[in-house]
This record gives structure tokens, C-alpha cells and sequence, in this order.
């Protein structure tokens, strides 16, 4: 972690007002960034470690790696310091089950996919050259970026990350660019691009969207790229109308497939999703996004099994609260 990155972060524990983090470093990497150490709370005591360089800001740590016990067993095996190695064994006092992962991490189902995103070249992909008028892997990424207008002074915000594409992108149109996942192993990823490419203007770390350590008002743009179906949307919402400054924007796509995953709210389609998306205080201006995009995106699960969708994508301006007319849409 950047060591000055602790300066944008604030405790989960007190909704009434925010208190910054302080930071124990107690490892430097060869690029002067913390690769061991906590975070900490002068106000509550409360403990956000860091490893192999990563911040890990979620509010409740034992349950985050009570669900993810084998990086609990690395990271017991291979921490460097003594107080980390402490820590790590009074949490692993209290895990009861054992080899649990999450589908996100290493090994997990969706690891792979996303790693192609990130990695492969989507020209020489089998599927890509076998369709006719082939499809543009990164349709939309190129989409996302051509939506977002400079703002060399600004900060933002790519909330479930994965591997960073779109937060390092990101990076050359804002001063400061912060992505979070819940993933340690995609945001282990992403660091290392962010070391190899020596991106100075971003950091990543592993956060929760529902309940993110940052400031209010604090980014100037927020992105949230096919998340709503793993988190509780009118929470996102509210998060990201939170953290956003007056009048800034909020891009979300999504293909609305929400037998994927847990449902833990609501389903939700283009009409449904953009009223919800007024009601929390955003308005949708240009005329072109109120109509569902039909953007291509592929995952490919591995060589013989991909999944095609289409994105529907939308951009919204935070005002405040009002009532929607439903006719709009
Ligand atoms: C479908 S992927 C999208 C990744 C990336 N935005 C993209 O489009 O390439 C969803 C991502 O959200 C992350 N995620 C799931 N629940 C989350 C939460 N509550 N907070 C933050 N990230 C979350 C997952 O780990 C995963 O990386
Ligand atoms: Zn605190």
C-alpha cells in the first residue's frame, strides 16, 4: 500500500462521524510502499491489517477470512513480522470451518475469467475469430472510458475492481484513482500492474461496496461495472450517492443476470433499475441513456465454455433526493 494512501481512509465503526485511519508500518517493499502493518483507529482500537501490500478495510475481518481460510493458511505461512504473525493466530483460534474460498479468489470459478479480461489477447481468443463481424472483447471498457470526461484534478472510484482494467484506465483521465474489491486475489492483481506500469495516481485495496472507508463527498466519479447482481443495490446506491460530491457522476452497467448469483434484494431490468437509480437521488440526463444499451461482454469460463452478454449501461448525476415520475421511463 501507498504509504500516503492512508490518508483517504476512514473507520467503518462510527456512522456519525469519520475518523481517519493511522498506520503501523512494519515492512517496506522495494518501491517504499507498506507491504506489512495496520491500520488502525485511535478512536476505537479497531485493526485493519495489511499484506503483501494489501489494505484490507471490511468491517467484519474474521468473518472476511473466516471465508476465505486457504489465503488464511498463506498468509500465516509466508507474513514476515512477528505482530502479524500474532494476529493471524488468534483469529485462526476462532475459525471453525476449514479450506473455504471464495469463487472470487484464487482457485474460485470466476478467478480465471476475469484474468482473461484482464490478460489475453481477445483477437487471437477461438470464439472472437470464429463469429462473424466478430465481437470487441473490450467493447466495453472502450465504451466506459469514451463516457468519462477528464477531470485532471478529480478523484474516483471503481468499486468491484476485479483486476483494475477499467480503475488503471481510469488513471489517465483523474489526479487519483482508488479501486476496491472483495477479492484479495484480484487486488493482488491489480497492484501488480499498478507496480509494473509504476501507476503513481491509483491504489487499490480490498473493501466492501455496501460499506466503503472513504469520506463523504470525497470522488468526483464513481464506476461500479457489473457489480449490482452481488451486492444490495439500494445499498450501493446509497454508498455511492454518499461518497460522491454534488452534481458528480455515477456509471454503472450491467447485464442484469441475477440467477448468477444469490439474490439478495431485488431483480431488476433496464426500467425497474433506472427508477431505482432516480429515486436515490440521480438523474439521468442525456436522452440516449434512458434507453437500454445492449453492449457486448464476454467471460470465458475456459476453452470450450464462454458467456456472452449484453450490457446495459448507464450514467447518472447525483442531485438530491426526489421523487421519480415513473412515466420517464
Ligand atoms: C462481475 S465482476 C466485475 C469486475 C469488473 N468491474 C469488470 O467488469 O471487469 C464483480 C466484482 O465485484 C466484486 N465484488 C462482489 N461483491 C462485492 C462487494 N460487496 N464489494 C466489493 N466488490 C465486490 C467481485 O469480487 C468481482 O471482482
Ligand atoms: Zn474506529
Amino acid at each position: 500500500m501507498k504509504i500516503q494512501f492512508v490518508n483517504h481512509l476512514v473507520c467503518l465503526n462510527h456512522s456519525d462521524k469519520q475518523i481517519r485511519l493511522k498506520l503501523n508500518n512494519l515492512i517496506t517493499d522495494n518501491q517504499n510502499e507498506c507491504k506489512e502493518g495496520f491500520l488502525y483507529c485511535i478512536e476505537c482500537d479497531t485493526k485493519y491489517p495489511i499484506i503483501e501490500g494489501i489494505a484490507m478495510v471490511v468491517k467484519d475481518i474474521f468473518d472476511y477470512i473466516q471465508n476465505r481460510t486457504e489465503l488464511y493458511g498463506k498468509w500465516l505461512l509466508h507474513c514476515h513480522s512477528k505482530e502479524m504473525k500474532e494476529y493471524l493466530k488468534d483469529i485462526g483460534k476462532k475459525i471453525v470451518l476449514s479450506n473455504k474460498n471464495n469463487t472470487y479468489e484464487d482457485g474460485g470459478i470466476w478467478y480465471l475469467p476475469y484474468k482473461w479480461l484482464q490478460q489475453e489477447n481477445h483477437k487471437e481468443d477461438r470464439l472472437v475469430k470464429s463469429l462473424k463481424g466478430s465481437p470487441n472483447a473490450n467493447e466495453l471498457y472502450d465504451r466506459v472510458f469514451n463516457s468519462i470526461n477528464p477531470k485532471i484534478d478529480g478523484i474516483a472510484l471503481d468499486i468491484g475492481c476485479a483486476m483494475g482494467k477499467t480503475t488503471l484506465q481510469l488513471s489517465q483521465k483523474y489526479s487519483f484513482v482508488v479501486g476496491i474489491d472483495l477479492s484479495f486475489s484480484f487486488i493482488k492483481e491489480a497492484r501488480k500492474y499498478m507496480q509494473e506500469f509504476r501507476h503513481g495516481n491509483v491504489e487499490f485495496c480490498v473493501a466492501d461496496a455496501e460499506f466503503p472507508p472513504f469520506h463523504p463527498m470525497k470522488f468526483d466519479l464513481i464506476m461500479a461495472i457489473n457489480l449490482i447482481e452481488l451486492v444490495n443495490t439500494t445499498k450501493l446506491l446509497s454508498s455511492c450517492h454518499w461518497l460522491l460530491k454534488p452534481q458528480s457522476d455515477l456509471i454503472i452497467t450491467d447485464p442484469y443476470d441475477f440467477n448468477r448469483e444469490r439474490i439478495l434484494d431485488k431483480k431488476y431490468d433496464a426500467r425497474s433499475f433506472r427508477i431505482l437509480v432516480e429515486e436515490n437521488g440521480f438523474e439521468i440526463n442525456e436522452s440516449s441513456l434512458k434507453k437500454e444499451a445492449f453492449i457486448p461482454w464476454i467471460l470465458k469460463i475456459n476453452e470450450r465454455i464462454y458467456l456472452f452478454y449484453f450490457v446495459d449501461f448507464i450514467k447518472a448525476k447525483k442531485i438530491s433526493k426526489h421523487k421519480v415520475n415513473l412515466n420517464k421511463y
